[in-house]
């Protein structure tokens, strides 16, 4: 069975570009995105890994580490490496584990065999410092993830673990945001200096809490 939100995402050992690494370890206290891709030297993956790279700052200014799988093995992620460097015009900083064996693969429930029996689809879980499952999103290989929404769901993420409040609709970062249900107005009122909107008395918006 696959992972779902609020289960624990497993810990595991991996060889990848950067040498052995423990997940947990790697993820120290902060946030995780663990992403698989079907293959290297694949076009949509070679993107893919580009605009990851390329939000590589952004990441980790929100305290968060990228780790990229595929079932490929270690001499080819450096090849392929050099190959996103060189046409995305980036440099990928981050590691790339080769699951050759796709044990991390089946944990995580990347294969999804009526799709592909033999690679694993575009899988991303956005992992929290609890090492709970905070976001999943599953694209099939013909598609390419849109990561500027992957920092997005992020940056909400990370603002209502901290604050009593939700994300609308195509928020983006410094929005009005929206005061979760089991807030009272009253409480809402003491709660959120900035204001409180009250559209309907289950619609209420309050300006972004740290902006
Ligand atoms: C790609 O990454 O370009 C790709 C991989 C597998 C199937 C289709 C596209």
């Amino acid at each position: 069975m696959s992972l779902r939100l609020g289960d624990v995402a497993p810990n595991f050992k991996a060889k990848t570009t950067a040498g052995e690494i423990d997940f947990y370890e790697y993820l120290g206290d902060g946030w995780g995105i663990l992403l698989s891709h079907p293959a290297d030297f694949t076009p949509v993956c070679t993107t893919e890994l580009g605009k990851t790279a390329l939000l590589q700052e952004e990441f980790a200014k929100r305290n968060t580490k990228v780790l990229a799988l595929s079932v490929d093995e270690l001499d080819k992620h450096h090849d392929w490496v050099n190959d996103i460097n060189e046409t995305q015009s980036v440099i990928v900083g981050f590691p790339i584990i080769a699951d050759e064996d796709k044990s991390i693969a089946h944990m995580y429930g990347m294969i999804h065999p009526n799709a592909s029996e033999n690679f694993t689809v575009r899988s991303l879980f956005i992992i929290g410092p609890d090492k709970k499952v905070k976001l999943t999103i599953t694209y099939p290989a013909s598609t390419g993830r849109n990561f500027v929404e992957v920092l997005r769901v992020l940056d909400s993420l990370q603002l209502t673990a901290s604050h009593s409040v939700a994300t609308p609709a195509n928020w983006t970062h410094g929005e009005d945001v929206i005061v979760v249900p089991s807030i009272s107005t009253e409480a809402a009122i003491e709660k959120f200096p900035k204001g409180v909107k009250v559209v309907k008395p289950y619609l209420r918006y309050t300006p972004h809490p740290t902006k």
